[in-house]
């Protein structure tokens, strides 16, 4: 079984993941790790925070000389700016600090309700945790599952289809449209809305004001069979919308067509099932021949499983809630009304969405496929990988 915990507060000395089942032999680096922390970093309408952070992993345990171990792989990312925060964040027993102590929640945010329920009066020991920080070791850890996945052929795409209603257009392979948003600044492979989406972002900041927004996720070369329907708990589609609305702001979460099939028939919803005979073996899925569609509406997924076409996921993100035009709250110690206001915030987070999305959805696809293939070394897997796939080709 293939899991994960992180553990860490926003400022807190540093974060840490500990990543449990992965199989031995996997070439790993820290630079595979680094980099998904630069891709979550940027975006056009991030705030300050991103500018102290510059994210590096240090791997603590469980990888040697570039591979895994198959023993548990703890890594630690430092906070820059733990030196500030010291005193404030100390795990020791120094009096309270009133310095920093938060008794104004903020609307949309996890502080009036985490206080409520664990008592706490000081909100600050609910912000820490529940704040995006975190998000960082969940990109660790999937940067580690897209290694595996990538062994077998599997790739993570995302991009951002659209920010405070401006909506991009465009169509194409995964991998194009995924160059095209790596070379944007919001993520989006249509350059025209790239533009209107910062125009937007730079309005909304004016404003004081905060956007959401909406992306894509798409895995290519996923054989058949990951998930089952056999249990509530095991279906593919439920542990993907699952990780995603796992991620902070997020609200919606569709596969395939998603929310449209509500409005279509069902000749126009199912995919068609075809046999070709033609064509020859590749190392990886998809195979040929065998059996495939020529439309892709379920996004990949039928019956909870992965049916061996893309797996297409979107989500839908709500605007950041700290804003700098103040919203209304109410002191938990004064009871007075007071109107919150802002050290540094985000104006839009969508494209740094994306790139955490790839990451959850990473990790549960390639907990998915341990589950069907197991092994306790990489070249064990990719046996049972071919193995299954050579015993399809004949079905
Ligand atoms: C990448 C990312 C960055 C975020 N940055 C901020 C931010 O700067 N300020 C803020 O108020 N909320 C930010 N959020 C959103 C909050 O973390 C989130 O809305 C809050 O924790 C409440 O959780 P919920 O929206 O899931 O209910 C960010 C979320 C993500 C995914």
């Amino acid at each position: 079984m293939l899991r994960y915990l992180t553990a860490g507060e926003s400022h807190c000395r540093e974060l840490t993941a500990i990543i449990e089942g992965m199989p031995a032999g996997l070439d790993v680096a820290s630079a595979d790790i680094d980099r998904e922390f630069k891709r979550r970093q940027s975006g056009y309408g991030r705030g300050g925070r991103m500018k102290i952070e510059a994210d590096r992993a240090e791997i603590t345990s469980g990888i040697r000389h570039g591979k895994t171990l198959g023993s548990p792989i703890a890594l630690v990312v430092k906070n820059r700016d733990w030196e500030n925060w010291t005193s404030i964040m100390s795990p020791d027993a120094i009096g309270a600090s009133a310095e920093k102590a938060v008794t104004r929640p903020r609307p949309g945010h996890a502080d009036l309700t985490g206080g409520l329920k664990y008592g706490h009066r000081d909100l600050r020991n609910v912000l820490e945790r529940s704040s995006a920080r975190e998000t960082t070791m969940r990109v660790a850890a999937g940067a580690i599952a897209r290694r595996l996945l990538g062994e077998f052929g599997i790739e993570v795409y995302s991009w951002v289809t659209e920010i405070g209603g401006v909506k991009g257009k465009f169509t194409g392979a995964p991998g194009a449209l995924f160059r095209s948003a790596e070379g944007s600044e919001v993520r989006c492979p249509d350059g025209a809305a790239s533009k209107a989406m910062m125009e937007r972002i730079d309005k909304a900041k004016a404003e004081g004001d905060s956007l959401g927004g909406a992306f894509e996720v798409v895995l290519t070369g996923v054989p058949p069979g990951l998930g089952s329907y056999v249990q509530w708990d095991r279906k593919l589609d439920a542990r993907l919308a699952f990780s995603l609305m796992s991620i902070q702001a997020i609200k919606g979460a569709e596969v395939g067509l998603g929310f449209s099939v509500a409005s279509l028939p069902g000749s126009e919803v199912h995919d068609e099932i075809f046999y070709s005979a033609k064509g020859k073996s590749a190392r990886f899925w998809p195979r040929r021949p065998g059996f495939t569609r020529k439309t892709n509406n379920a996004g990949g997924i039928e019956g909870g499983m992965s049916n061996g076409e893309p797996i297409v996921l979107r989500a839908a993100m709500k605007p950041i809630p700290t804003l700098y035009k103040p919203l209304r709250s109410v002191d938990i110690e004064t009871k007075k009304p007071f109107k919150a206001s802002v050290e540094r915030s985000d104006t839009c987070a969508v494209p740094a969405a994306a790139v955490i999305a790839e990451a959850v959805v990473a990790f549960e696809v390639a907990s998915a496929f341990l589950e069907k293939f197991g092994g306790d070394s990489i070249s064990e897997t990719g046996r049972n990988y071919t193995a299954y796939l050579d015993e399809i080709a004949r079905y």
